[in-house]
């Protein structure tokens, strides 16, 4: 009894003392629907926060700038760089309102004692409707009038089962493809769950899909590790669809792949930094987004958005850590 008395009053004083105190910034470089940015500030002052806003920053010390003056951040794929981490005297938290946190600095950021989480799961169905959006625009060849191919019966192999992964695999079975995948840390059991058919290796993917879906995030093991050699496994008529980050990909071997094989397509959303070359000798075997639109709907600003929210105002009022990525 005494001990929920003693509960109770931790609670209560967290949700008092912290309340009036704290600052939420959302902090978007790429700004939100301003739907979801109404909704991020509704939940954020209803539930007794102040809100910030900085949007479409011109310079990363806009970003700093605001890092000293709040309690925690709302981030896309702005750059918390070491220097915003530090800049941070009051900074606790930060959530990067996404799956990929490759734009953090995670260890500026544990040393600091600043918890980093993100938000699995809540734009992936936006990523995963590009990947066909962009398939079947290429498919049909950029819409230019000429005769096109159908993704009906047609292989793909979805590198990396996660929550983008997962959202591809049903919609590709709407399209009547063949849907395989892997996944290093997915059990082959697990990915027939979802009816899909788990391959061994990556190797074996590539070779066996026509159609490749790529969903592994960019860290130190994968930077550069789509290449030559397991690109030239790929069939004919090999189409890349790249939805993850353009730092996976060894760009000086894609270059390669496209001079040894005429038959060999990429899209990428986010151009690569060796766009210009490949768009000039191989524009019609190439989409590349302006910049990074995968999870730029109105739908997945809101669910993110709102999910970092919630997972900040809790994490005030109730110390919950749950989607910590830097422990
Ligand atoms: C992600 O990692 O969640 C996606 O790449 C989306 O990134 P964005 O919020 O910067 O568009």
């Amino acid at each position: 009894m005494k001990t929920q008395v003693f509960f109770l009053l931790y609670i209560f004083l967290n949700k008092y003392l912290y309340s009036k105190k704290m600052k939420i910034t959302l902090a978007t470089d790429k700004p939100f629907a301003k739907e979801a940015v109404d909704k991020i500030k509704a939940i954020i002052t209803d539930s007794g926060f102040e809100f910030g806003l900085l949007e479409s920053y011109k310079t990363p010390q806009e970003l700093i700038d605001e890092a000293k003056i709040t309690d925690s951040l709302i981030i896309r794929s702005d750059l918390v760089t070491k220097d915003v981490i530090n800049a941070g005297d009051r900074l606790k938290i930060v959530v990067r309102a996404g799956a990929g946190y490759d734009n953090v600095d995670l260890d500026a950021a544990t040393q600091k004692g600043i918890v980093v989480m993100n938000t699995p799961g809540q734009n992936s169905n936006a990523v995963a409707e590009l990947v066909f959006g962009t398939m079947v625009f290429m498919a049909r060849t950029k819409f230019n009038g000429n005769s096109g191919t159908e993704l009906k019966d047609k292989k793909i192999g979805i590198h990396a089962f996660g929550n983008v992964g997962r959202n591809v695999a049903r919609i590709a079975k709407g399209f009547g493809m063949e849907t395989y995948a892997f996944d290093a840390f997915v059990s082959p059991e697990d990915i027939q769950k979802d009816d899909v058919k788990a391959l061994q290796s990556v190797q074996e993917l590539y070779s066996e899909c026509q159609y490749i879906s790529l969903h592994i995030p960019a860290n130190a093991d994968t930077k550069k590790s789509i290449g030559f050699e397991l690109l030239s496994k790929m069939p004919k008529n090999a189409v890349l669809v790249n939805t993850a980050r353009k730092e996976v990909i060894n760009e000086e071997d894609l270059l390669r792949i496209f001079e040894s094989r005429k038959d060999f397509c990429y899209i990428s959303d986010i151009a690569p930094d060796n766009a210009s070359v490949l768009m000039e000798k191989y524009a019609d075997r190439c989409f590349f987004t302006p910049k990074k639109i995968g999870a730029q709907t109105e739908e997945a600003n809101v669910n993110a958005g709102i999910a970092a929210a919630v997972q900040i105002i809790n994490f005030f009022e109730n110390g919950d850590k749950k989607y910590q990525v830097n422990k």
